[in-house]
This record gives structure tokens, sequence and C-alpha cells, in this order.
């Protein structure tokens, strides 16, 4: 079959390819950081008997393995391990001065001299990365966010992620040149997360994170639960409402306040006297919005069974003109509060 004989060739390849060159390959150079430890590993290790393994750091002798007797050199004791297998060197306790170019010369039975070459780059560690973020209260299209950031050490990139997802510039995300500042201007409710702002090099990588809270709202207001239902029935009605922190509610019907603080209000039991207007007034404690949803109510007089159909499934059309009305009145109230705030908060803004 066809791939058994390319399974044939690559066999072939292995096994000889190591004859016919005589180079041990390194990938990629390596990278290390002050005190930590570096794995340099030849790719493919040679598949033949070895006599003489030798790792040498310029021309300084690091080690020698003559046949499973392994000889370390001044200087390197204690700080190497050597896996004869795998023919990796493995150097603890990094200093600046372990950069340089690393050579691997193995000789076979067969007397082949085998070498390959790598080179580490050892940096200083990274320290003392600090975030430092907006204190004051966020506010949707209001607050700007500027998240600053300083680290010591030797940094060669600053990158930012946002709920562990890269973070890149937009209309609204800024970051400086250096990458070492993040702003948001102007936050919006889906920039709340987690900000993880990395300072790294090549040999070492250091990580510190930072919450943002937008607070937005109330929008996104309505009330759930019929407009008709028949005098006997229960009704619930269930304001809701997109807010951060969560709204809070208070009910009134036909303009006065009736004690449900709670999004959901519910009569066991109508009678005629439950027939008007409801309302919901939410609230927002820290962004200081608040919001009006009308909801007309008509308790009829029992109609015969199925007569009237499952009530609620439509709408007379007084409770069409009350939706209306309300939903115009809710809208001029909206209106009017925001031109009460905007003017009311400008001097806030300045202070
Ligand atoms: C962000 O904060 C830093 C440090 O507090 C300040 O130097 C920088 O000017 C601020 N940037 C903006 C756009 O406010
Ligand atoms: C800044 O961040 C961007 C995107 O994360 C990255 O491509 C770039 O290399 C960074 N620049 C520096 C100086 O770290
Ligand atoms: C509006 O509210 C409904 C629930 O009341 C929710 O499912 C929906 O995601 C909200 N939409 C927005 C844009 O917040
Ligand atoms: C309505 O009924 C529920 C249980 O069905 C009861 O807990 C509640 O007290 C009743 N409310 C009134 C006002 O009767
Ligand atoms: C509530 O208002 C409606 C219409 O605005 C009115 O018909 C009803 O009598 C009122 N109910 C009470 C209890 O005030």
């Amino acid at each position: 079959m066809d791939s058994h004989g390319l399974y044939w060739t690559l066999w072939m390849l292995l096994c000889f390819g190591q004859y016919l060159g005589d180079d041990l390959q390194f990938s990629e150079p390596a990278n290390g950081a002050i005190g930590g430890y570096v794995v340099l590993i030849p790719d493919y290790p040679p598949y033949t008997s070895i006599d003489v393994i030798q790792w040498h750091f310029g021309t300084t002798l690091i080690m020698t393995d003559q046949s499973g007797e392994i000889t370390v050199s001044p200087g390197y004791g204690g700080r190497i391990t050597f896996d004869r297998r795998s023919l990796a060197l493995v150097l603890w306790d990094l200093r600046l001065s372990d950069s340089g170019k690393y050579r691997l010369t193995v000789v076979t039975s067969a007397s082949a001299q085998l070498t390959g070459e790598t080179s580490l780059q050892v940096f200083e560690r990274i320290t003392d990365v600090k975030l430092i973020g907006p204190e004051e209260i966020l506010i949707e299209d209001e607050s700007i966010a500027n998240i600053t950031s300083e680290g010591t050490g030797h940094i060669t990139s600053v990158q930012w992620m946002k709920d562990k997802i890269p973070l890149s510039s937009s209309d609204r995300i800024f970051f400086s040149s250096d990458n070492r500042s993040l702003l948001i201007s102007p936050v919006q409710r889906s920039d709340t997360g987690d900000y993880q702002c990395i300072y790294s090099n090549p040999g070492t990588s250091m990580t510190r994170k930072i919450s943002l809270v937008i607070n937005y709202g109330p929008d996104n207001i309505s009330i759930a639960g019929p407009n008709v239902v028949n005098v006997g029935d229960p009704v619930s009605l269930v304001c809701s409402a997109s807010s951060q922190p969560p709204a809070s509610f208070a009910w009134r019907f036909n303009g006065t306040e009736i004690g449900v603080t709670t999004k959901t209000f519910t009569i066991n039991q109508t009678d005629l006297t439950h027939s008007g207007e409801y309302d919901c007034v939410i609230k927002n404690s820290i962004t200081i919005y608040f919001a009006v949803v009308f909801h007309p109510l008509l308790v009829k007089e029992g109609g015969g069974e199925g007569s009237e159909g499952g009530g609620g499934g439509w709408l007379t059309t007084g409770a069409i003109a009350g939706i209306v009305i309300g939903a115009i009145v809710a809208v001029a109230g909206i209106c009017g509060l925001i031109v009460y705030l905007t003017t009311t908060k400008i001097p806030e803004l300045n202070l």
C-alpha cells in the first residue's frame, strides 16, 4: 500500500538521515530569566549508540558524559542536570552571564562526530507590576476609565486582555504608545469585566488584574402581565429593567404608592376596584437615573365560561388607548428627567 511505502521512506530518513547529515538540530534559541532555569534539548537525539557527549558554553566545557560517566566542570557543579536519553541539558539558577552560544557534541560508537549549536538569552526578571485603575464610580456613556500600569525589569512587551481575550483598540479603547496605559472613553456596560495587564520579556512575564464595573440603566424597561381580567381572577404584573446595580421598584396605582417594592406585584383575587392604571417606578441608586412604566388593568364583570376566550389575550380599545397614553407619558417623563439630570449634574462634573 501507498502509506506503507511512505512510512518506510520516513523510517529510512529517520535512521539514516543522522548518518548523512552531521548536525544536531535545535528548533529555536532558548530564553530564560535570572534565577530561573532553561532546558537545552536537540530536536531529535541520534538513533545510534553513543560513546561521548559534551556540552560547551562558548569555548568552556560544561560537562562530559563518557559511556555514562558524567564529569561536570568546576563552575557548573550543582547547576546542571543532564538526561542521557534526550541529551537535554538543564541549567539552573540562571545568571545574565549565562547568555551566549551552547554547543552539543556527540561521538557515536562508529566514531562519527555530530554537533549542534543553540543560543540562550537570559533576561532580568520583571518585578513590581502595579495597576492603577479608576477610583471613582463609572457610569455608562459618562465616565472615562483610565488604567495605568508600572513595572520594573527588562520589559519588551506590555499587553492587555479582557476576560482572558486579547484586548484591541477601538473608537473607545486607546492604548498609550508603550501600551502601559489603557483609556476607555466613554465606558459602556460591555466594558464590565476583568482586565489583565501582562508585562513580559522572552524569558519571563508578570500579570496583574483589575476589575471594572460599569453602572448603567435603568433601561429596557417593561411590565409584563395581562391588561384585562375577569373579576375574581388573580393577576401578577412583573416589572423589569436592565440596570447595574440592580434597580429598585416601587408600584403605584392611579398615581398613589401602594407599598409594594418587589419586581412582581400580585393580586390574589381581583375585584372591580382594581381597575385603573398601575405603574412601576424603577430607580438606580448609583446612576441616580429613574424610569416609569405604565400598565392599565381592566377588571371585567365575569362573562359566561369561555365567552371571553381566556381573557388577557386581546385588548379593548380603551386599554390600547391607555397603553399608548401611558407610553407617551413614560417617554415624556424620561425626557424630562434626563434634561433635569443633565442640567443638575454639570456643576458636579466640573468639580
Ligand atoms: C491616566 O492616568 C495617568 C496617571 O494617573 C495620567 O498620567 C494620564 O494623563 C491619564 N490619562 C488620561 C487620558 O486622563
Ligand atoms: C501593544 O499591544 C499590541 C496589541 O496587544 C501589540 O501588538 C504590540 O506589540 C504592543 N506593543 C508593545 C510596545 O508592547
Ligand atoms: C431586555 O430585557 C429582557 C428581559 O426583560 C432581556 O432578555 C434582554 O436581554 C434585555 N435587552 C437588553 C438589550 O438589555
Ligand atoms: C396571596 O396568596 C399567597 C399564596 O397563594 C399568600 O401567601 C399571600 O399572603 C396572599 N396575599 C394576599 C394579599 O392575600
Ligand atoms: C383608577 O383610575 C381609573 C381610571 O383612571 C378609574 O376608573 C378608577 O375608578 C380609579 N380607581 C381608584 C380605586 O381610584
